[in-house]
């Protein structure tokens, strides 16, 4: 989705602001643009190309030490050079980019043009600017100008505006879309994603939504809408710049796909009792007793998140045996959902961000819902709107496509599972198995990635399929609906996810020689069945590429991919992987830009 970037100081800001947007490029964008301010005259540089080209538009003739740069991913209006951002008001005394939506700005746009305004762009953020240019009246500051615009505002924003008359504050807002602080040594920088900053500092001050800020170079002031000041200390972020970097890899997803080992051990990492059999997750802040009174357990997530929780169901059902099950976030928040107060709900989602899993989260809390985060960002919205929760600590990911950040979501909800089945009837036995079981995964992992090669010549095979079905069942049913859904983000190829059970009620009509099936095949007690499903496939005509831990029979499949033997209810961790490295050689065959699949964005903070 769009980025910000804000900076100042005292270097030069177009460097900084240019180097931010290029960190949010895998946000994904389709225009970008620059204001500075030099001897008090602004400029603007904007149009509907990449970073790397606008960095030449830019040009040098404007050293600045302050200045508001964005990437805008077209809402209202399409990508054109005169819709991207910044945009000003009619005399270009104030200056603004603007993420998320504003939505009565067709009510703002009809009074403002009564007013006498007029717009060069169809965008709601240029309605924003005229709105904040007309409420800025002599002896009034731009904080308070900024304030009573927004009073007048419904929607989404993060925002942040200046005046090239005073080139040394930055006013910033935040309602629904990310703003995040980077405090430096005499300079200070304004991003929606830390991404954008961890080069420069890693003391952060994420505002909170309602919140504003005036951010110089020496300081910052925050406070609400309605003037009170809040306290906000900076806080570390634990990532580093490096982690933002390709480094050998060609791209974010083949580098977030192979670091699956390393990020699995960092989610486990101090959280494993072998000594009681269990895990100790105290983010949840839940004490035995009370883990005892939950009745049931349910997952909300959108896209991948809501995959994993489908997992995590089927983890706490299994383990704990407690009712359990998941919803995407999207429908939840919009059906007058029944909050059960002795349920357990948790909210997903790798980047704490997700406009719909929030608004969830808030119809929950209103109704007086028991609610857990499960988020990767630390200091998310999701993760301060939840208050406890389990970090995943898969570190950054910056692939749209979601790997690493998916297979710790699995690992976190196995260690949920475990701990709720402990205070429950799972056994010592059943508990050190499940320990043995999560301590093997990063090492079974390493060796699923050596076959990368393997899936490689498989992929190369298929990667000419208009269609594919990915079949699987019980616990390996998420994942077959997770492998489909990497097809299609990075490969756009149509994959369709089925239970082996459903296929004879309707898709075995579409089976012949043209549509070949992967197939999620564990060796565990439905063995016997998914092998039936196979020959129903095969007997009409289509190829099945089988992702297994057991033996086949010989010849069944066309293609078999094998991964160690784990834990059965760790078995879709495993079993996932090269579904994600299929997708990923599939892909790379067909040409794809991988990173940035087209239409998509990583996070999505407007509905
Ligand atoms: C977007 C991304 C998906 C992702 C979903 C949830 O739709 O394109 O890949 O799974 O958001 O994101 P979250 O950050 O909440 O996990």
């Amino acid at each position: 989705m769009c980025g910000i970037v804000g900076y100042v100081g005292s270097k030069e800001a177009a460097p900084v602001l240019l180097e931010g947007l290029h960190r949010l490029e895998y946000r994904g964008y389709d225009s970008a643009g620059v204001a500075l301010v030099n001897k008090g005259r602004l400029k603007i540089t904007k149009a509907a190309v990449r970073v790397n080209e606008l960095r030449n538009l830019v040009g040098t003739d404007a050293p600045s030490t302050i200045g508001i740069a964005h990437t805008r991913w077209a809402t209202h209006g399409p990508a054109t050079d005169a819709n991207a951002h910044p945009h000003t008001d009619a005399d270009s005394r104030i200056v603004l980019v603007h993420n998320g939506i504003v939505e009565n700005y067709e009510d703002l746009k009809a009074q403002l043009l009564e007013a006498g305004a007029q717009f060069k762009s169809e965008t709601d953020t240029e309605v924003l600017a005229h709105l904040v240019g007309s409420c800025y009246l002599d002896g009034i500051s731009l904080e308070e100008a900024v304030r009573t615009a927004l009073r007048r505002v419904e929607g989404t924003y993060g925002l942040v505006v200046m005046d090239p008359r005073k080139p040394e504050e930055l006013v910033v807002a935040r309602n629904g879309s990310p703003i995040v602080l980077g405090v430096g040594d005499g300079e200070m920088f304004v991003a929606s994603d830390v991404a954008a900053l961890v080069r420069h500092t890693q003391r952060v001050v994420f505002l909170d939504d309602g919140e504003m800020a005036v951010v110089r170079a020496g300081d910052f002031r925050t406070f609400t809408l309605d003037a009170s000041s809040t306290t906000k200390e900076p806080t570390l972020v634990d990532a580093s710049d490096d982690e933002y970097q390709l480094g050998t890899f060609p791209d974010f997803f083949s580098k977030e796909l192979h670091e699956q080992p390393a990020a699995v051990d960092r989610a486990l990492r101090g959280r494993l009792d072998e000594q009681f059999a269990t895990v100790r997750l105290g983010g949840i802040g839940l004490d035995p007793h009370e883990l005892r009174t939950i009745q049931r357990v349910k997952f909300l997530g959108c896209g991948t998140s809501y995959y994993a929780g489908m997992v995590g169901a089927n983890l706490v059902e299994e383990l704990a045996r407690i009712p359990a099950d998941a919803e995407p976030a999207s429908e939840f928040r919009y059906r007058n959902p029944v909050v059960d107060p002795d349920c357990l709900y948790v909210a997903i989602s790798q980047s704490g961000e997700t406009l719909d899993t929030l608004a969830a989260i808030t119809e929950l809390k209103r109704k007086g819902g028991k609610v857990m985060g499960a988020v990767n960002v630390i200091g998310s919205a999701i993760a301060r709107e939840c208050g406890s929760g389990v970090f995943l600590h898969s570190g950054p990911e910056v692939s749209v496509a979601s790997t690493k950040a998916f297979t710790n979501m699995m690992v976190s909800f196995a260690m949920l599972g475990l701990m709720l089945g402990r205070v429950r009837d799972l056994s010592v036995a059943s508990g050190k198995r499940m320990v043995t079981g999560l301590r093997a995964l990063p090492g079974q992992i390493t060796e699923i990635l050596q076959q990368s090669a393997a899936v490689e010549q498989v992929a190369a095979q298929y990667a000419g399929s208009s269609h594919m079905f990915y079949i699987g069942r019980n616990r390996c049913w998420p994942i077959a609906r997770e492998g489909a859904l990497k097809l299609k983000e990075i490969s756009y190829i149509h994959a369709e996810a089925y239970q082996a059970g459903e296929l004879k009620h309707g898709p075995l009509a579409l089976i012949d020689e043209t549509c070949p099936s992967v197939i999620v095949i564990p060796d565990d007690e439905l063995l016997a069945k998914n092998i039936s499903s196979i020959e129903q496939i095969k007997a009409r005509g289509g190829a099945v590429i089988a992702i297994t831990n057991t033996t086949l029979p010989e010849g069944l499949c066309d293609a078999v991919i094998t991964v160690p033997k784990s834990e059965p209810e760790l078995d879709p961790v495993l079993l996932n992987i090269p579904l994600q490295l299929f997708a990923y050689h599939v892909a790379t065959k067909l040409g794809r830009d991988i990173d940035k699949p087209r239409n998509l964005a990583k996070s999505v903070t407007v509905e």
